[in-house]
């Protein structure tokens, strides 16, 4: 039997419309649902009234044909027609039985695992240096880390690609600032560094011409820089940061000294953020923009060379069919852009580590880049990798995090929220809950050192910050409200991971052997967790042709739902019947692991007790 019961019957049904039909083909789409109603079946096959429609038959009768023909008794109950066609199918417990047996054994749990050998190269953080990491990099690390996750887990070799904005102007404009100001960089905090950035940019505004142009673009922060000093009239400041630049870039060893500097203080900070997110990034995921700064002028030359790029005013541009906005890749100046950058680092993703499939974790506001940069892509050929595979390349865009007021999330200085400040504030939120409720006499975690609580507590409110965060489409601006992400009942993390351990402290609890444990289906509570449990990988590949993380979030709070009416109408330890109770033990047991599994795709602890 296979658990993928739900192709093998799509696959039955359509060769019954077929027949029915006298035709073949793909458009015989059977509609092949879980049913609506639990009552009817299993699931149902919602085709006939389409179909029938289309080719000029009564759908009832067609339905009637298709169930004439197809025979699911193996593992079916007799097929049932319902009001203008429906065709509802109802599996026999047998069949649910031995599938159940089946996902138990298997170590992957049903998830099917991918024969694409190409690793996937996944575009996440991207910090810059020299800023503090804002609530965008919580988003782009969070969601960039789930999806790695999630193709690790049906065996996908993944590539996390930190592209640091460690390069260019921006950088150059801050190490101006410090040195202008004699600030040692030895014993530099991110904060004196935010602030030099800061100066940096508020120098470059003083440029009206370009600053309006740039904000035009609205291309985000880089592209406005880039902008600002397009115009002739750059500031003295600009000038300077221009010139420090040209002797970054020509290698002088001093400049390079302090700029490394730079990155170091950044990344230490950004790596105790990251620190208390569990996600798997390290610095062997930094391949920031500087990775590529000796690639730029290759890859333009490549451009021209193929009659990509034209030239425009001095500067170098390529053209798309069916827009106006062209492309710039180098100014008229000499010097490369993000887009440059961008492009050197898709050469080298398909051509040198050969990804088949491109993913960009990376805010809205960055849409149009990405568009370009992929059509770009398509017109130089590195749409390709090396073997012939067709690369796939995608944009994420998420929206923005909202404070109560509807307005991007700000502290109440005004400036923007800091991750770590948010960071923080979850873990106490966490903290605090786990103390108050280890109070209680009877609490599994009563009596506890503060130190593990401390550990819970953080698990606690990093994932529910995390699964607030994915558990919504992620092109929505969501409002960041504590409270609600926090609370340990609705659909939240902390629900989840409470249903986690209550099935362990329950587990636990039992002293006989239940590990070889026949599964029973006695009450219909058993028999509908067992078919949720059953959908585990429909849903997983489901995410992974859309890219939704919320896809999971929403069945793993369903399955949470089912456990719960499970466990209030099917009582475990206290059943007498001992072959019954130790079959609901290991029912409860592949919950756990499916659950536990399914947050750990979403980079979310499940701590032992709460
Ligand atoms: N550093 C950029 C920013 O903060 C994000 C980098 C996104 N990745 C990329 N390959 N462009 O806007």
């Amino acid at each position: 039997m296979s658990l993928n019961i739900q192709a093998i019957i799509h696959e039955l049904l359509q060769k019954g419309f077929e027949s029915a039909l006298s035709l073949k083909g793909e458009s015989l789409d059977p509609l092949l649902r879980k049913a609506q109603n639990p009552e009817h079946g299993d699931f149902q096959s919602n085709g006939a009234m389409g179909l029938g429609k289309k080719h000029g038959m009564n759908p009832r009768e067609l339905a009637e044909q298709v169930v004439s023909t197809v025979d699911l008794n193996a593992i079916a109950h007799p097929l049932e027609i319902a009001g203008p066609g429906f065709i509802n199918i109802k599996l026999k417990d047998d069949t649910v039985l031995e599938m159940v047996r089946e996902m138990d054994a298997d170590p992957q749990l049903g998830v099917t695992q991918s024969d694409d050998s190409h690793p996937v190269a996944i575009d996440l953080c991207g910090v810059n240096v020299a800023k503090q990491l804002h609530v965008g990099h919580l988003r782009s690390t969070i969601i960039g880390d789930a999806l790695a996750r999630m193709f690790e887990r049906v065996g996908r070799r993944v590539y996390r690609e930190n592209h640091l904005g460690d390069w260019g102007l921006p950088i150059a404009m801050v190490l101006e600032r410090l040195m202008a100001n004699s600030v040692d960089l030895e014993t530099l905090s991110l904060d004196a560094l935010n602030d030099a950035y800061r100066d940096a940019q508020l120098g470059a505004r003083g440029d009206e011409r370009g600053f309006a142009r740039a904000i035009e673009c609205d291309a985000g922060p880089h592209r406005v820089i880039e902008l600002e000093t397009q115009n002739e009239s750059a500031s003295g400041a600009q000038q300077a940061a221009k010139d420090l630049l040209i002797a970054l870039q020509q290698g002088d060893e001093q400049l390079v000294q302090e700029w490394e500097k730079l990155i170091e203080c950044t990344m230490r900070s950004v790596f105790e953020s990251l620190g208390l997110l569990n996600v798997k990034i390290g610095p062997e995921h930094n391949r920031g923009e500087s990775f590529y700064r000796e690639q730029l002028s290759g890859v333009v030359e490549e451009f021209v060379d193929g009659g990509f790029a034209e030239e425009d005013n001095g500067a170098l541009i390529v053209r798309f069919e069916n827009r106006e906005r062209p492309m710039l890749i180098r100014k008229s100046d000499g010097g490369f852009l993000y887009a440059t950058t961008d492009l050197a680092a898709i050469k080298f993703r398909t051509q040198s580590l050969c990804s088949d499939q491109l993913i960009y974790v990376v805010d809205a506001r960055q849409r149009d880049h990405f568009k370009d940069l992929f059509d770009a892509t398509k017109i130089i050929g590195w749409d390709k990798t090396p073997d012939g595979a067709e690369v796939e390349m995608v944009h994420i865009p998420f929206g923005s995090v909202l404070g109560e007021d509807k307005k991007p999330l700000k502290t109440r200085s005004g400036s923007n929220v800091t991750l770590s400040s948010l960071l923080e504030e979850a873990i106490e939120r966490g903290v605090v809950e786990v103390r108050k409720r280890s109070l209680e006499p009877n609490a599994p975690t009563h009596g506890m050192n503060d130190e593990k609580l401390c550990t819970i507590g953080r698990q606690i409110g990093i994932g529910a910050v995390k699964y607030a965060d994915l558990s919504n489409d992620l092109v929505r601006d969501y409002v960041f409200d504590m409270d609600r992400m926090v609370a340990f009942e609705g659909n939240t993390g902390p629900y989840i991971q409470y249903a986690c351990a209550r099935i362990r402290s329950l587990i636990s609890k039992c002293d006989a052997d239940w590990s070889d444990a026949e599964f029973i289906i006695h009450e219909p509570e058993e028999r509908a967790l067992i078919m949720q449990l059953l959908q585990y990988n429909a849903v997983f590949q489901g995410m992974i042709q859309s890219l939704e993380p919320h896809r999971l979030c929403t069945w793993l709070y369903e399955l949470t739902e089912s456990f719960n009416t499970f466990y209030q109408s099917c009582p475990v330890l206290k059943t007498e019947d001992s072959k019954l109770r130790l079959s609901r033990v290991r029912i409860a047991h592949l919950t756990k692991k499916v659950l536990v599994d399914g947050l750990d795709v979403l980079g979310i602890e499940s701590p032992e007790h709460m």
